[in-house]
């Protein structure tokens, strides 16, 4: 279907356990109250539609689509370009995002909904590439995998908006 992304990270089998298993977390620490899970578009839909799947408590979901002008500062600039439609306010928030690279779109994206006074608000990113991590404070609260640093596409990652729907994640190779 697409060229130089031959080699497999994480297979089909491997992304349901971690999947799995963040669900299990979550729902484990999140027991007895609601949460809002708020996914980063575009790279985000697949890992949430599985991930929501896995939760065993109440959830109400919304998606914002964020742009990163990435610089070479942890203070890059961030411009939401579509915002969730309902208030935040007291709810318990998590933020899902496809990977986390320099980490200022998460940065950013945590202190917009305490600004917001949301009751908590966490992290859940089913990559992460820590070696290029610019905003050296970001906690990150569920991780599924770390990955090296490498391009990687499929599972809902893209090169140039294409390759989303390999079902696996997959090293691009390319160029
Ligand atoms: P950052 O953490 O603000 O630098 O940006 C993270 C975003 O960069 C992710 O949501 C992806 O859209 C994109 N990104 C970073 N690394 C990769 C990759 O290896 N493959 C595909 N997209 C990536
Ligand atoms: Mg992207």
């Amino acid at each position: 279907m697409y060229e130089h992304c031959d080699k497999v990270l994480v297979s089909k089998e491997e992304l349901a356990e971690m999947v799995k298993k963040l669900g299990k977390k979550i729902s484990e620490d999140y027991a007895g109250k609601e949460l809002v899970v708020i996914g980063v578009l575009r790279g985000a839909f697949i890992f949430m539609a599985d991930l929501v799947r896995e939760l065993t408590v109440p959830v109400k979901l919304d998606f914002l689509v964020a742009k990163s002008y990435s610089g070479t500062t942890t203070t890059g600039e961030v411009k939401i370009l579509k915002d969730i439609d309902f208030s935040v306010e007291g709810k318990h928030v998590l933020i899902v995002e496809d990977i986390i690279d320099t980490g200022i779109t998460l940065g950013y994206l945590k202190k917009l909904f305490a600004l917001r006074n949301a009751a908590s608000v966490a992290v859940c990113t089913a990559f992460d590439k820590p070696d290029r991590r610019l905003n050296e404070g970001l906690e990150v609260d569920y991780c599924g995998m770390t990955v090296p640093n490498e391009f990687v596409v499929g599972y809902g990652l893209d090169y140039n908006d294409y390759m989303r729907n390999i079902p696996e994640l997959r090293i691009y190779d390319g160029e």
